[in-house]
């Protein structure tokens, strides 16, 4: 499978079969989430750099989306804990159906190397996500600090190497007292690992359906921690 496609395998083949149809549900479904730019100063982007997934210090496709949901939409058991919160959201994410078809896929070429990774909605569901978590065979966890969960993606985590695609992932929950709401935090960054280069990791559409997909993965994510 080519890297991008790893990821981005349910937005190709929507937007293969289906066109502009259920576009328009599509952006009022996803239209509480907001774009922000990530800054060339940001924790995700230092990480990168720090574990040398970048070497060429290439540009990079960098965007975080930011859900805020109410305190009273969401479970009681998890308002109070910025980590649970976050496990949940991260739970929510990958054992949707929005990733389910990279999985489905995947799955085809489980081996003896990927058979102990988190495949199954129960296993994905009940994962702490701690540190080494390994995903269907695309992602690794690599922190798991308070309210964040940081993630190595863009090729199987048998691969320790640099990356044709790199990318790492972020997800969080912060609790803002005064709203009295939790911002959900779903942040990526994608860039060429292995080789020089001075152009964007992926074409233009590519980056446009990856936004779509970040906005659809925490969207559907969320519905894990609501009531
Ligand atoms: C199992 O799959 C992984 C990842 O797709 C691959 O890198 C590895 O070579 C495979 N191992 C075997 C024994 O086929
Ligand atoms: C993966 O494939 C196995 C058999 O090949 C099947 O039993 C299992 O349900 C599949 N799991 C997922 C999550 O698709
Ligand atoms: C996936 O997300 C949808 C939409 O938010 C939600 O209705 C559904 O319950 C979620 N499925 C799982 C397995 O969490």
């Amino acid at each position: 499978m080519r890297p991008v496609f790893r990821y981005i395998a349910l937005p190709a083949k929507l937007a293969a079969a289906g066109g502009t149809v259920g576009l328009g549900s599509f952006f009022i479904y996803t239209r509480h989430t907001k774009f922000s730019p990530v800054d060339e100063s940001d924790s995700l982007i230092n990480l990168v750099e720090q574990k040398g997934w970048n070497p060429h210090k290439n540009p990079m496709v960098k965007d975080l989306f930011v859900r805020r949901v109410p305190l009273e939409n969401i479970r009681p058991e998890l308002r109070d804990s910025p980590a649970k919160l976050t496990r949940a959201l991260c739970a929510g994410v990958w054992a949707n159906w929005s990733f389910s078809i990279q999985r489905a896929l995947l799955n085809r070429s489980r081996n003896d190397t990927n058979r102990n990774h988190l495949w199954s909605d129960e296993e994905l569901l009940s994962s702490e996500y701690d540190q080494g978590t390994l995903i269907a065979d695309s992602f690794e966890v690599v922190e798991k600090i308070g309210d964040q969960i940081v993630i190595r993606g863009g090729d199987s985590p048998s691969n320790k190497g640099l990356r044709p695609l790199g990318a790492a992932l972020e997800l969080s929950a912060v609790i803002n007292e005064q709203e009295q709401a939790v911002d959900f935090g779903f942040k990526s960054v994608f860039f060429a690992g292995d080789r020089p280069s001075e152009v964007m990791p992926m074409p233009g559409f590519v980056v446009w359906l990856h936004l779509q997909y970040a906005k659809l993965l925490l969207e559907t994510g969320i519905s894990n921690v609501m009531i």
